[in-house]
């Protein structure tokens, strides 16, 4: 008796730590309404000093909430000659794909100064459900497929990297063809990595075998997936 209850807690922890990984990695960070919760502006230190970052932003479609993402914004660090907002960010889309088109801070360029900050101009500093983000690109030239949940395509490849984001929880239905195994990680791509080693050792929390389709309820801000020929 004593070893069953022993040996069910102990897959319950191996449950938890597989789903589990900071929400700080060493090349993003993922943030929501809380960070920005009393705020009076958060740093983004992925997109601060480097040669190359993206934010991606997924916002609740709740129309209530409409002006607080209206006074969450981007802005330079000291004299406030621009702004710009989560809607605009969420606003970013690939016609053809709906992918998110990134936002991307090079340094020196659209950056303002070399630091890049997000200020909450919200009374009270009031916050609404919010995703983002931000990934340091500096080392890495290609460009990442991010979906929000709300408007994903069918028909990704093989092969890629996808990553979805959502401010409210989601359900991901992954269809593969019978040579695909898919690989999903509560993760951003910069840590959804089949081969080789994912930065901050972060695991997977399900994978097909192959000819299997895939469904997952995802309660956290991001998922992404890896579709590749051979299990991991
Ligand atoms: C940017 O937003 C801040 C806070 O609402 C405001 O004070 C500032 O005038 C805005 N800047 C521009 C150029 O609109
Ligand atoms: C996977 O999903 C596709 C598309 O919905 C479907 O055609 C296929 O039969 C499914 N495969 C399995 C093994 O259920």
């Amino acid at each position: 008796k004593g070893l069953r209850s022993t040996t069910i807690a102990l897959l319950l922890l191996t449950v938890l730590q597989k789903s589990e990984c900071r929400v700080q990695f060493s090349k993003a960070s993922i943030y929501d309404e809380f960070d920005f919760k009393g705020e009076n502006r958060v740093a983004i230190p992925e997109c601060s000093n480097v040669a190359r970052c993206a934010i991606f932003v997924s916002i609740s479609k709740e129309a209530k909430y409409k002006e607080i993402y209206d006074k969450i914004q981007m802005s330079p660090a000291v004299a406030r000659t621009w702004n710009y907002t989560l809607n605009q960010f969420a606003a970013l889309r690939n016609a053809a794909t709906k992918e998110i088109d990134p936002y991307f801070i090079v340094d020196g360029a659209d950056n303002p100064s070399s630091e890049t900050w997000i200020y909450n101009d919200n009374v009270d500093k009031v916050a609404a459900p919010l995703v983002l983000y931000a990934v340091d690109l500096s080392k890495d030239d290609f460009t990442p497929s991010v979906f929000d949940a709300a408007d994903v395509l069918p028909g990704v490849s093989r092969g890629e990297i996808v990553t979805v984001i959502s401010a409210d929880p989601f359900t991901m239905i992954v269809d593969v063809d019978t040579s695909t195994v898919a690989t999903v990680y509560m993760t951003g791509f910069d840590n959804a990595v089949v081969k080789g080693v994912s930065p901050d050792q972060c695991r997977s929390v399900l994978q097909n075998t192959v000819g299997e389709n895939l469904s997952i309820q995802i309660n956290g801000p991001i998922a992404s997936i890896v579709f590749s020929d051979t299990q991991g």
